[in-house]
């Protein structure tokens, strides 16, 4: 197939010209980075794995009736999705403590929150994407307050629905990032969850063990992050036929 024109690239994917106007295809990369990509790494497999997941994910909201950019997967690597105007902010549910979050209230990970907490961060590369006031978004105009209480809803069923789909597998949604887009319809526009929802931008862990099966395996080395990728899209069902980084057979004689 011809190559589609690059529309932007960043720092684990890449998004080109779709086939048809209003929409985009989605390249998922081998890259990690981690601390606004202060540290990097080629993980072998991890982009087949998230294009194979953020797929499972968004095909289950839109099965729940949660709309996303999501139109179809095309290749290993690659998914086609609804353009959209993203909105520039980072939303954080979180249901336990961890991260960024108890390094700021000095709060243990782990620790069961009151209720789902949401957060805003503005994104940004350059100051490293800080967390915003609610305030800060109406004031600065990155969303209208019904944008704002139309995405704390929608960030609310997303996290309903994969806390519920993880537990089903034996794993905790502990937080998890998502970002949201405007389509237009005339004058009128919605919202829908867009990006990727997969373990790059979820805390995961073993119910049981506690073990992390997410991207903090990678941020805090952990282990092998395709491994951890690997187990969760394992458990549900959704590992794909030939991952890369698999050991190769061997022989016995
Ligand atoms: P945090 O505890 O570092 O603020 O992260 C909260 C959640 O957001 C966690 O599930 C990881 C995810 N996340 C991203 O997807 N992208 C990012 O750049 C950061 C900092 C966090």
């Amino acid at each position: 197939m011809a190559r589609r024109k690059k529309i932007y690239e960043g720092k684990a994917k890449i998004m080109y010209e779709g086939p048809e106007p209003g929409t985009l295809v989605q390249y998922f990369k081998d890259d990690a980075t981690a601390f606004n990509a202060e540290k990097r790494a080629t993980i072998e497999g991890k982009g087949v794995l998230n294009n194979r997941l953020s797929e499972y994910f968004m095909t289950g909201l839109t099965q729940v009736g949660i709309p996303n950019h999501f139109i179809k997967r095309i290749n290993m690597r690659e998914q086609l999705i609804r353009s959209v105007e993203i909105i520039p902010l980072e939303v954080i549910v979180r249901n336990f403590a961890a991260g960024s979050l108890s390094t700021r209230l000095g709060m243990a990970e782990g620790t069961p929150l009151p209720r789902p907490i949401v957060e805003f961060c503005y994104k940004d590369d350059a100051l490293g994407d800080p967390l915003v006031s609610e305030e800060h978004v109406i004031a600065f105009g990155w969303a209208s307050q019904q944008d704002l209480d139309d995405m704390i809803a929608l960030a609310l069923r997303v996290n309903d629905f994969l806390s519920g789909v993880m537990m089903a597998v034996g794993i905790k949604l502990v937080d998890f990032k998502i970002e949201i887009g405007r389509v237009w319809e005339n004058d009128y526009h919605r919202l829908i969850v867009a990006d990727e929802i997969s373990p790059d931008s979820c805390r995961l862990w073993d119910m049981q063990t506690g073990q992390k099966l997410d991207k903090d395996v990678f941020r805090r080395d952990l282990g092998n992050l395709a491994d951890a990728y690997t187990e969760v899209a394992r458990r549900l069902g959704v590992l794909p036929t030939n991952v890369t980084h698999a050991p190769k057979p061997t022989l016995i004689n």
